[in-house]
């Protein structure tokens, strides 16, 4: 058995476009299967072991994206209904037998060697093993996987065994597994994970079968057919179909001889009752499998379509000789690639937090689409859109909600799943402690304003003034409308307020004064709802006369609104103390925390929510953070427009203000989410360039390492995966369009070689940007497309299709 090692190895060659495990270690399993789970942004699969069942050590998941479930459960004496992404029957069952010996199973015992080889340019899974069953046989096995980027509905898995040191009959067995649950987050165990019912099993042919099933609330029909057929070596002598009650499989018997190899191939096809352009899933998964070709000829196809996304979102970088940097960067932008593309645009779906790799946090939707759009808009923007539709869907649901809670305007849910309806759950469980807390964080209404941040820079990066005429406004100033409402006007100080509500640090939730949930005049939401007060003014002005009066006639908007909005962004609260901002009134007034003293008793203190809470002790008390949540202004404006922002509010500010608030708060946080090494590195950038340099080593870890302790294998971190990206393609090159010009004032972090990557900017595809230390170039391939003003620090050109636009830093073009 070899050790156990995971690499993302990192030579510039082949090294960063691979991900290789060797050996088999049960206790990293999980991470493995998140890591190396195949998606097309449509469906995804976790890299589960082809003949396991999930256990301890395996958890098959297949997820369709924006596919939920609503179930009940009753927990601490109350009843909790949750929402679910679910996961769907297992199409992967693959397994084998030598003679009458026990079915391979995949444990530790049977493993004899094992590698596992994930290809992230053609995106193909490669497994490499030899299988020693009880009686000593050992058979050599191969495997492929793909989940089709360019038919989403469709996957394959290809095994090749080749008995190594014995011959007889070896019977393959292929199978449709509905027998599943949601039961993939220990933490939720205990609460109802059952969502699939009304199963039916039909065979199709000679070759095919298809299980039928349905949810169990939301009703939603899932098909799932597979065609089993020989790959390699002959046919086989036996051919025997079953069925159980949430299953349907076939046993297929060969003659096997030493050292000649048994192929067969699997080809899946997978739909629902969600799906457009259907008369209904099952008919449309027997058309698919019957139709579809065999593993090479969808390779084909499949690589292609990848060669084509690689194309429009490569990057390459250096971090130095002893980094994985690069590959994780890859790793990374492969995810984000297979969770989020066209086909995602086609249905109704939205960001989930953790991907479609896993089941925390139930597939749902946050804030962190705010860390996903900005590399979006600059490479998918059709992708960027079709998720914009997501929230735009829902904005009725917002709606009501805002009129429900007694406000105008458009309140969007903290956490978002089918329906647009509030998904945060009353109650979440401290693993540590045991104990079932109230959860107050859907008092995070600054989630409205990250939606609203996401309209305008789509609409930045893109140009696409139809999109704002036909929905980004709307949107825009229907959350406009609730920040203006919500704000209360305190005559003593002659400022709004924007009261009881959270901002991003989710380990403040209320004062520890005070039994009432919520916090006061939280910086990040005050700041954000001001400038989203402004931007929708501004929205309206840009709009052609007749879109506007037709959207004022549509959501009755008072000629007056606008001119509120502004006075009400220049009047919201901002508090200040000891020379710095404050995350929220009175925030200085709470304790410090003994940060040394946790550090050496808990080592990891990331969680120190769940440790003070354990301890009979709130982080409410204390100067302690979660993540960034002043900071997460630097991240979303330069120092510049802070300044203005700021001034704009009435707050005259002194230089150093924003040193000493970065200091003060890098201080004070313990990076309880992965969002937070990206927004600090980000932060850093260009004021302590080995600071930043530090966050986004941890950052590129973050999943790769599974830094928090065990979250990856639960699904991955989507929102920091985009945010290391966005922050080598934007933060670190200084890239913005401002004024339809396209600029760059690079640095790179400490240490940090060339770097070099492609994006999409205003029709030209494949703009190509490389920095090195020394310069500065943008180049355009060779089209149609019209001109580009390009800004490179204070050298600005107009940039022809096929020309490159190259600058000394510091010095001329
Ligand atoms: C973070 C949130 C984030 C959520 C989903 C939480 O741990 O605090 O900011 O939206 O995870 O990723």
């Amino acid at each position: 058995m070899d050790t156990p090692s995971s690499t993302a190895a990192s030579d510039r060659h082949d090294g960063a476009w691979v991900l290789r495990y060797e050996g088999f270690d049960p206790a990293q399993e999980g991470l493995r299967e998140s890591l190396c789970a195949l998606g097309n942004g449509y469906l995804t699969t976790r890299a589960a072991f082809p003949e396991a069942r999930a256990d301890d050590v395996h958890y098959p998941g297949t997820y369709v994206a924006g596919l939920y479930d609503r179930a009940v459960s009753h927990i601490a004496g109350r009843r909790v209904e949750n929402e679910d992404l679910v996961n769907l029957p297992n199409w992967l069952p693959m397994t084998f037998r030598a003679d009458d010996g026990a079915w391979f199973a995949g444990t530790v015992e049977e493993l004899v060697e094992h590698r596992i080889v994930l290809d992230l340019r053609r995106g193909v899974m490669q497994r490499q093993a030899r299988v020693r069953d009880s009686a000593g046989r050992v058979t050599q096995m191969t495997q492929r996987r793909l989940v089709h980027m360019a038919h989403p509905h469709l996957a394959a898995l290809e095994t090749v065994l080749v008995p190594e040191n014995w011959s007889g009959t070896l019977t393959v067995r292929s199978a449709i597994d509905g027998a599943i649950r949601n039961r993939g987050v220990r933490r939720y165990r205990g609460l109802a994970d059952e969502h699939l019912g009304g199963f039916r099993r039909h065979t199709i042919g000679d070759d095919a079968m298809l299980l039928e099933t349905e949810t169990l609330a939301s009703r939603v029909r899932v098909a799932v057919a597979a065609r089993t057929c020989v790959a390699a070596g002959g046919p086989p002598i036996a051919t025997d179909r079953w069925t159980e009650l949430r299953r349907i499989g076939e046993d297929l018997t060969f003659d096997a001889i030493e050292g000649e190899p048994v192929g067969v191939e699997k080809v899946v096809a997978i739909y629902t009752g969600r799906d457009p352009a259907i008369a209904d899933p099952a008919t449309a998964a027997r058309q698919a499998v019957t139709e579809a070709g065999d593993f090479d000829a969808l390779l084909v196809a499949h690589i292609r379509r990848w060669t084509e996304l690689w194309g429009r979102c490569r990057l390459d970088f250096d971090l130095g000789p002893h980094s994985d940097g690069e590959a994780s960067a890859r790793l990374y932008s492969f995810h984000i690639l297979q969770t989020l593309s066209a086909h995602t645009a086609a249905l109704d779906a939205g960001v989930p937090a953790r991907g479609l790799h896993g089941e925390a946090y139930r597939g749902h939707v946050f804030w962190d689409e705010l860390f996903v759009l900005p590399y979006l808009n600059l490479r998918l923007p059709d992708v960027s859109r079709g998720l914009l539709r997501y929230r735009y869907r829902r904005l009725d649901a917002a709606r009501a909600a805002a009129r429900a809670a007694g406000f105008r305007g458009a309140m969007f849910p903290w956490q978002s799943g089918s329906d647009g309806r509030e998904e945060t759950p009353a109650m979440h469980l401290n693993p540590r402690s045991g104990r079932w807390l109230e959860d107050h964080s859907h008092r995070q209404r600054h989630v409205g304003a990250a939606i609203a941040y996401n309209v305008w820079t789509y609409y930045q990066a893109t140009g696409d003034g139809a999109y704002l005429a036909a929905e980004g406004a709307e949107l825009l100033v229907e959350i406009a409308r609730f920040w203006a409402d919500i704000a209360t006007f305190d005559p003593v100080i002659g400022r709004y307020r924007i009261r009881g509500v959270m901002g991003p640090d989710e380990y403040h939730d209320g004062y520890p004064w005070s039994d009432a949930a919520g916090l006061d005049d939280n910086a990040y939401t005050n700041v954000l709802a001001s400038w989203v007060l402004r931007k929708a003014a501004h929205a309206l002005t840009v709009l052609p006369e007749y879109r506007r009066a037709e959207l004022g006639e549509r959501i009755g908007l008072h000629h007056n609104e606008p001119a509120h909005w502004e006075h009400v962004a220049r009047k919201l609260r901002v508090c200040f103390h000891d020379g710095v901002i404050s995350q929220f009134h009175r925030y200085g007034e709470l304790a410090e925390l003994d940060w040394e003293r946790y550090r050496k008793q808990y080592g990891d203190i990331r969680r120190l929510d769940r440790i003070l809470e354990a301890e009979g002790d709130t982080p409410n008390r204390y100067k302690a953070s979660k993540q960034a949540d002043v900071l997460m202004l630097a991240y979303l404006f330069s120092p510049a427009e802070l300044v203005e922002l700021l001034a704009y509010m009435g707050y005259e500010t002194d230089p150093g203000l924003w040193g000493r608030t970065t200091r003060y708060y890098l201080d004070r946080t313990a990076h309880g989410s992965t969002l937070s090494s990206v927004v600090h590195a980000w932060v850093l950038a260009r004021g302590d360039r080995g600071g930043s340099g530090r966050f986004l080593r941890e950052a590129l870890a973050s999943d790769v390492h599974d830094i928090q302790g065990g979250t990856t294998a639960e699904g991955i971190h989507l929102g920091a995966m985009a945010g290391c990206l966005d922050l080598l393609t934007r933060g670190y090159p200084g890239l913005e369009v401002r004024e339809d010009a396209l600029r760059l004032d690079p640095v790179l972090p400490e240490g940090a070689g060339p770097l070099e990557f492609r994006m999409r900017y205003r029709g030209h595809w494949g703009v190509h940007v490389r920095i090195t230390r020394r310069s500065t170039a943008v180049k355009l391939r060779p089209g149609q497309s019209t001109a580009i003003r390009v800004q490179i620090q204070d050298n600005e050109h107009t940039v022809h299709a096929g020309e490159t636009f190259r600058v000394l830093l510091g010095g001329k073009a």
